[in-house]
């Protein structure tokens, strides 16, 4: 059985840090066979895992469209057959977690056939592994729209800002609204350092979220990215690291 986590929240709240640190904690737990999505089409989770950036699913459906007009293209079973052998060489494959990037969402009014085969294709992949972290955008797109896939657990991030907040509470809103099931819903407060002033705290109170675990400021981590360092190999000496790893051993308690 797979067991999907994926983050969202505001911009900039700390996802893909987030979701890199996770993914090494489960690492460290004894996960063996875990997919990271990217499914921000700004690409950039490959750099927090320090994993290179190979074809994205965006790039696949470019590409295929065109040949389809070209005439170039299979068609039929075909074409399927030829759409999952271009994800499967889509899929980087690291020493610890195989990484797939979503790349740019299709364009508006785009319900092709080829669209459906490879959120199918990218469906029936992530069944084959044991854990699905999804790195989201700022919304929840990809959720949304471009899976039919359950979560598990989703992680809903922000920072220690009113706004940051209030979007996490409007996400938790829609995720309710989803057509696909979403499982345990969890607040994760990120970047918070020292005790949160009173209309903050009451904001958090009014999302009715749990509140999993406080990330502190970790200067470590912002070392690591202003100099272009995966955050993954971050010493385990970071508070970011240790905070995620009871995050992680909280959710692995947890199922
Ligand atoms: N706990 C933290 N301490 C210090 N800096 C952080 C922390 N979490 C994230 N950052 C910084 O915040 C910025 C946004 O983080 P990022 O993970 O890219 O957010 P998102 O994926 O939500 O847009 C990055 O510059 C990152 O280094
Ligand atoms: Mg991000």
């Amino acid at each position: 059985m797979t067991t999907t986590i994926a983050l969202a929240g505001k911009g900039g709240t700390g996802k893909t840090s987030i979701a890199a640190l996770l993914i090494r904690c489960l690492v460290e737990r004894g996960a063996r066979n875990i997919l990271a999505i990217d499914a921000d089409p700004a690409s950039n989770l490959h750099l927090a895992l320090g994993l290179p950036l190979g074809q994205t699913i965006g790039d696949i459906r470019e590409e295929t469209l065109q040949e389809a007009q070209g005439g170039s293209l299979p068609t039929g079973v075909a074409r399927r057959d030829w759409l999952d052998y271009a994800v499967r060489m889509a899929v980087e494959e690291g020493d610890k977690v195989d990484l797939l990037a979503m790349g740019r969402p299709e364009g508006p009014g785009c319900y092709c056939a080829v669209n459906h085969m490879l959120r199918q294709i990218v469906d029936a992949l992530s069944r084959s592994y044991d854990y699905v972290v999804i790195d989201n955008e700022a919304g929840m797109e990809h959720l949304s729209r471009r899976t039919t896939r359950d979560v598990d657990v989703l992680l809903l991030v922000s920072d220690p800002t009113m706004r940051g907040v209030l979007a996490a509470g409007q996400m938790a809103r829609l995720a309710g609204k989803l057509h696909i099931r979403v499982g345990r819903i969890y607040l994760l407060l990120n970047r918070a350092s020292g005790p949160l002033p009173e209309p903050l705290q009451q904001a958090i109170a009014e999302t009715g979220l749990e509140l999993l675990e406080t990330i502190p400021l970790d200067p470590v981590l912002a070392e690591f990215d202003s100099t272009g360092r995966p955050i993954a190999e971050l010493p385990d000496t970071s508070v970011a690291y240790q905070t995620v790893r009871t995050v992680t051993d909280r959710l692995l308690n947890g199922r």
